[in-house]
């Protein structure tokens, strides 16, 4: 179909309708998608984390990280695997960016270990953890690849997390410390920020599911941690403000869209909980619209950590948000169920379509309605996909990874981006979870979600088919 024509389209259906939406994505299924069609200042890369990847643990001044600790310790992971050696890309990091730039990847994004900058949480600075990613921004620098970085994505040192970590209101001294640290090291060359990677995942998983480090099961540190790590996003998105000229600065969510089982009365209610809950509880306070205490009354508890001051200092205004979509969630109401009262159904129940390794059932049309639901709100000036991606059983056969399901789904999803694009939403830019398969927290090494794969016992690394299709892509082709 051509532009013209789809605007045609458009125009008649009226943009924006959920309905017309369905079915301009039918529209399209004959469309073969271009990186042109995605403008030509739109940001395209790979994205990976510190702990998922790096290894070299106690390397060089690295201190013990609350995930080193968490590893070692509480054996909850599967097959209590740990991220010791992980991808060695401590080692490695030079490799495996030239086979970014192999690929045709024109933007990076990886976090830093805080426990290698400064392993008493505070104070000394590690010089050479400061000089391990002076080398991977050099590298990526030299290739050609826009260095993104996260300043956290979960691990912090242990040091700190045995003081209560985001429970303690002391974090917000100790990560302005740290990220003000990396902006004044780093900020003259990369001017790309996040502050904070999906703060749902650790305070949820984390404080109060007790699967992901600290492995705590505690509704006080769930609500402790979710307030200061609101607040963290702020702090940190300052602190880079001060110190970096022309700095992009964003900070990174968790979204995804919410239906209620068989669309009854009850089930909408748990999903219209949940919503609040994963998507809109650490977006809203940001914004400067407090936390949505309406929909969910128990975040009174969170308003309760609410110091003079806060209201003003949780503001901040972010150059961009960024989203990070694999699937959507049907609820099912279970009034014994904390906080939501109801749990997600079973996707085998809900979908004929494929379910990834993380059990997460493929719906590329949730990446469309959660980019609409964080595009509505006023503050939000841009969005960039932060994450995206697919976790499938893959097989090595005559070295060769064809993972053609993978592949159908970045390039379903990313149809479902340019659908929302152009209706005229300000998207920026899209990330691939994951550049190479990796530790996937408490799940271990058994998902994989890397366009690249690699064996863990010899450290080969093999670009996946996903990976060629995305370096051809890239290319213009
Ligand atoms: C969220 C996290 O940011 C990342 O660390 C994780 O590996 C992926 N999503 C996949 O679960």
């Amino acid at each position: 179909m051509t532009r013209e024509n789809y605007l045609k389209i458009m125009a008649a259906l009226g943009a924006g309708a959920l309905l017309p939406q369905n079915l301009l994505a039918e529209l399209l299924t004959g469309e073969e998608i271009k990186r042109s069609d995605f403008g030509k200042d739109f940001v395209w890369g790979t994205a990976t984390a510190a702990y998922q990847i790096e290894g070299g643990w106690n390397e060089d001044g690295k201190s013990e990280s609350n995930w080193d600790y968490f590893t070692h310790h509480k054996h909850k992971v599967k097959n209590h695997e740990t991220g010791d050696v992980a991808d060695d890309f401590y080692r490695r990091y030079e490799s495996d960016i030239e086979l970014m730039r192999k690929m045709n990847i024109p933007a990076y994004r990886f976090s830093t270990a805080w426990s290698r900058i400064l392993p008493n949480g505070t104070g000394i600075v590690n010089q050479k953890g400061i000089d391990f990613y002076h080398r991977v921004i050099d590298k990526c620098l030299k290739e050609n690849i826009e260095p993104w970085l996260t300043c956290y994505h979960w691990d912090m040192p242990q040091v700190l997390e045995a003081k209560g970590g985001w429970t303690n209101r002391e974090m917000l001294k100790w990560f302005e410390e740290y990220v003000t640290v990396l902006a004044k090291n780093y900020g003259d060359k990369v001017k790309n920020w996040m502050v904070i990677n999906e703060p749902l995942s650790f305070t949820l998983a984390g404080y109060l599911g007790g699967v992901n480090a600290p492995g705590t099961v505690s509704f006080k540190n769930f609500y402790s941690s979710i307030h200061h790590a609101t607040m963290g996003q702020s702090i940190g998105g300052r602190a880079i403000r001060a110190n970096v000229k022309n700095a992009n600065i964003g900070t990174t969510f968790v979204a995804m869209p919410f239906d209620g089982w068989k669309n009854k009365p009850i089930n909408n209610e748990v999903a219209k909980r949940a919503d609040v809950i994963i998507n809109r509880m650490f977006i809203e306070p940001v914004l400067g619209m407090g936390y949505p205490v309406k929909d969910l009354p128990a975040l009174k508890h969170v308003v309760k950590h609410m110091k003079e001051d806060d209201e003003q200092k949780i503001k901040f205004d972010f150059d961009f948000i960024g989203i990070q979509n694999y699937t959507r969630m049907v609820m099912k109401s279970l009034a014994l169920i904390p906080l939501i009262h109801g749990l997600p159904v079973n996707p085998k129940k809900v979908t004929t379509q494929d379910i990834t390794q993380m059990g997460w059932e493929v719906y590329p049309e949730g990446i469309y309605r959660s980019i609409k639901q964080f595009a509505a709100y006023p503050g939000v000036k841009k969005i960039i996909i932060t994450e995206n991606g697919a976790g499938f059983d893959d097989v090595v056969i005559n070295g060769e990874v064809h993972d053609s399901k993978r592949t159908q789904y970045i390039k379903d999803y990313l149809k479902q981006i340019l659908l929302a694009k152009r209706e005229g939403i300000d998207i920026g830019g899209y990330f691939i979870w994951s550049f190479m398969d990796n530790f996937e927290w408490a799940e271990g090494y058994r998902p994989q979600l890397g366009i690249v794969r690699v064996d863990y016992k010899t450290q080969e690394r093999i670009i996946k088919d996903s990976g060629k299709w995305y370096s051809e892509f890239l290319s213009g082709k």
